[in-house]
């Protein structure tokens, strides 16, 4: 089979100044992509500013005969997201692909979680996509066509400890990629999620001897692929890193049923609970409405 490419395509990518997002639009522009290299070029606690990474990079890819533009806006105004539409509109006329990366860490644990370290890390991770996607959505629905990546992490998907505003904001964004797969179906936009696992600047410090093996080119392969045309995969997620790409699901067991529209008790779900936790026969909705159809026959009875 053909090599994939994406000649004519034009994909933002958040925060690709370094780590991970550097990489995806190094493997996209490589491939024929244009690149819209957004990066606050701050700080990993979401402190400061600078152009230099995203100028850095787009220098490299135009080094390596492709076409990006620097922007550097921060991800977390609804001005900022629309001057990054914008950038990608006024240079290259269109937007494909949106990857929504940037990210900052403020870890604390709960009990010690001020409202500024939960305010910056939604901002940035959760309305930041907002934010960026909006705008692009509009315009992928014009052009009925689009592929959305978000970039979630094992700490909202599995749980992390003194991660409570991270893996808040990470689940967030399955729930809108979720809805955005949804709404995305009838234009050809298809939404994805990713949990990756990779040595950056953000991790170089937690992940200790195995960090070696956990490179951060080791994640774009499975976001070129799913921003790429032939991939109609939507409404997933995938655990990613160390040379491993896997399926993440949420899935529904078959449960325990009293009875068409009947009352449990307290007792009865205590009595029931092997059932109810019972994981054999599940299914992977992909809908709300899937969820009810489900319920549908056991309501009829
Ligand atoms: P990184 O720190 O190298 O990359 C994040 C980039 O986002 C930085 O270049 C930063 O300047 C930029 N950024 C931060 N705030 C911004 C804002 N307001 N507007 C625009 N750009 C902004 O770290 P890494 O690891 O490459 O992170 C990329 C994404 O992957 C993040 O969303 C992170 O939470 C996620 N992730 C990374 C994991 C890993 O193992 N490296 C694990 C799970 C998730």
């Amino acid at each position: 089979m053909a090599d994939i490419r994406y000649d004519d395509r034009v994909a933002i990518i958040t925060g690709a100044g370094g780590g991970l997002g550097r990489q995806h639009a190094l493997l996209l522009a490589s491939r024929g992509a244009a690149i819209v290299v957004n990066d606050l070029g701050g700080n990993t606690d979401g402190t400061g500013s600078g152009h230099t990474m995203a100028e850095l990079v787009c220098k490299e890819i135009e080094a390596a005969g492709g076409k990006a533009v620097p922007n550097y806006d921060s991800v977390t105004t609804p001005e900022g997201g629309e001057a990054i539409t914008k950038t990608a509109i006024d240079n290259f006329g269109r937007v494909d692909i949106v990857i929504n990366n940037a990210g900052i860490l403020r870890d604390k644990s709960f009990a010690n979680l001020e409202p500024e370290n939960l305010d910056a890390v939604l901002d940035v991770h959760l309305r930041g996509a907002f934010f960026v996607t909006q705008p692009a959505f509009r315009v992928m629905k014009e052009q009925q066509y689009g592929r959305i990546v978000c970039t979630a992490s094992a700490a909202g998907v599995f749980g992390n400890f003194g991660q409570t505003n991270y893996g808040a904001a990470k689940m967030g964004l399955v729930g809108l990629s979720n809805v955005l797969a949804v709404e995305g179906k009838k234009y050809n936009i298809t939404s994805n999620v990713i949990a990756p696992l990779a040595k950056t600047r953000l991790t170089e410090d937690l992940l200790g001897p195995l960090g070696d093996k956990l490179q951060p080119e080791q994640i774009a392969g499975l976001v070129a692929y799913l921003v790429s045309e032939e991939c109609t995969l939507t409404h997933e997620i995938f655990s990613v890193g160390g040379g491993r790409v896997a399926r993440v699901f949420v899935g529904l067991a078959k449960g325990w049923v009293k009875g068409a529209g009947e009352t449990p008790s307290i007792e009865e779900i205590r009595d029931n609970l092997t059932q109810i936790m019972d994981t054999e026969g599940y299914t992977i909705p992909t809908s709300a409405q899937d969820e009810l159809m489900a319920l549908g026959p056991i309501l009829a009875g």
